[in-house]
């Protein structure tokens, strides 16, 4: 078995373990990514698309954004249609100046794997069967699979930013945790496409056909998502059928400007919110996915993951610049806050804008009245928009 001597084993090649990994090495803290997946594959899934302002931040800091500085999209604002009428959200207005940026996970994802590659970061690919150990003591260690031979990882701190399905949180003994969780009785059929975005900005569109989203990932590729029924599958879905879905629900001038063309990728993602709690075991910290998922409506999964990693970060650099463990130690907690406040946003976009099944009338015009009233009131708005353009770390 050979050994390999770190300061921080991260689990999970994803953005929130590459992010940590990156911005801890230029500190001079060295650590190990362990990724089960191949870089291609990670690099293949088509995910979140809308940035908040602190995950920028952070990739600057990262040293990770400059082609998102050139590449990515500013966007000042959002579109809310409400049955063919559309609404803007003046985020930059409402919020005296700040914005959202649109730019991929992939391209987020590519851009750390290039740092980390440039700095000669420890990122090692294809392990297979990562098990965490000792964690409740001060020799923690990881041990992983690869090539036919069991390697071993010793560190001070083990971090789990190995998403949803991942080791960490199952290593965790269940009566240590907590786990909140509810389940949406749809799911989101998305597609992206070489086509011009149908709108400059996004549009979260409520209609009686269900809920669609009109996103984009540059000025010659677009992101198209509507709501579909839990059992759909991909192979019920013609690129066709889509498209004339997507128009159904969206404005008539909107739907008319649509400009069409074959799908390059199709997929149906569930809807969850789900929450674990704390978010530390011994000397194993969550981050990410692997501790909290919301439903995509608001576009908060990504930016949640940023947020932990800004706060362990600045936890781990106290503790290795002063010796200073009060971050660690608060870290669950104040990462929760955080957390809990991108949860409520996230289910309660999803609860205004999707077409529930077997909903009361009475629940239906709560839903219609919530929606009227935020469009009016001019309160109303800043909060969407506060929420929306990310809480302060
Ligand atoms: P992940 O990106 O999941 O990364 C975890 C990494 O750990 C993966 O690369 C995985 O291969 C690896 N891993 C897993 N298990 C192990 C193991 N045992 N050993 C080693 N490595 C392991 N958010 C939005 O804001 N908007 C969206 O449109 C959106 N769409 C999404 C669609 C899907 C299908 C999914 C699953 C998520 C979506 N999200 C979206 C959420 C967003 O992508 C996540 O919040 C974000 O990826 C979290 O990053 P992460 O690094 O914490 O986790
Ligand atoms: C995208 C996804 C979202 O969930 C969202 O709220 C905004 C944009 C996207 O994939 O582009």
């Amino acid at each position: 078995m050979t050994t390999i001597k770190t300061k921080v084993g991260i689990i999970g090649g994803g953005p929130s373990g590459l992010l940590l990994s990156q911005l801890l090495d230029l500190k001079g803290i060295d650590s190990v990514v362990l990724e089960r997946k191949s870089r291609e594959y990670v690099l293949s899934r088509i995910r979140a698309g809308v940035l908040e302002q602190g995950f920028t931040d952070l990739m600057r800091e990262a040293g990770v954004g400059e082609r998102m500085d050139r590449e990515g999209e500013i966007h000042d604002g959002v579109v809310i249609s409400d049955n063919g009428v559309e609404h803007r959200i003046d985020l930059k207005g409402l919020t005296g100046g700040d914005t959202v940026m649109v730019y991929g996970q992939t391209e987020v994802t590519r851009d750390l794997y290039d740092a980390r590659e440039a700095r000669g970061g420890k990122v090692i690919h294809d392990a297979d069967n990562v098990q965490p150990h000792d964690l409740t003591t001060d020799a923690p260690y990881l041990t992983y699979e690869k090539d036919g031979e069991t390697h071993r990882v010793d560190c001070d701190f083990i971090v789990g930013a190995d998403g949803f399905h991942g080791v960490s949180r199952k290593s965790i003994p269940a009566d240590q945790i907590r786990e909140y969780e509810k389940v949406y009785p749809f799911g989101w059929l998305g597609i992206l496409s070489e086509t011009k975005p149908v709108n400059d900005e996004l549009i979260y569109a409520r209609s009686d056909r269900g809920f669609a989203l009109c996103s984009l990932r540059s000025q010659v590729l677009s992101r198209y998502y509507v709501q579909v029924p839990l059992d759909d599958k991909v192979e019920d879905w013609s690129d066709e059928r889509f498209w004339d879905e997507l128009k159904a629900r969206l404005p008539e001038d909107v739907a008319a400007r649509l400009e069409t063309g074959p799908s390059i990728e199709k997929s149906i993602a569930p809807l969850r919110s789900f929450v674990c709690e704390p978010m530390r075991y011994g000397n194993l910290f969550l981050a990410g996915d692997a501790a909290h998922i919301v439903p995509p409506t608001g576009a908060k999964g990504l930016n949640s993951a940023a947020s932990d990693i800004y706060y362990l970060y600045h936890a781990m650099i106290a503790y290795y610049d002063e010796g200073d463990a009060s971050g660690l130690d608060s870290y669950s907690e104040t990462a929760l806050r955080r957390v809990w406040k991108a949860q409520r946003f996230s289910w309660w976009m999803t609860s205004m804008l999707h077409q529930f099944p077997y909903h009361p009338e009475f629940e239906q015009k709560m839903q219609e009245t919530e929606l009227d009233y935020f469009l009016g009131s001019e309160a109303a708005r800043i909060t969407l928009a506060e929420n929306y353009v990310g809480l302060p770390f």
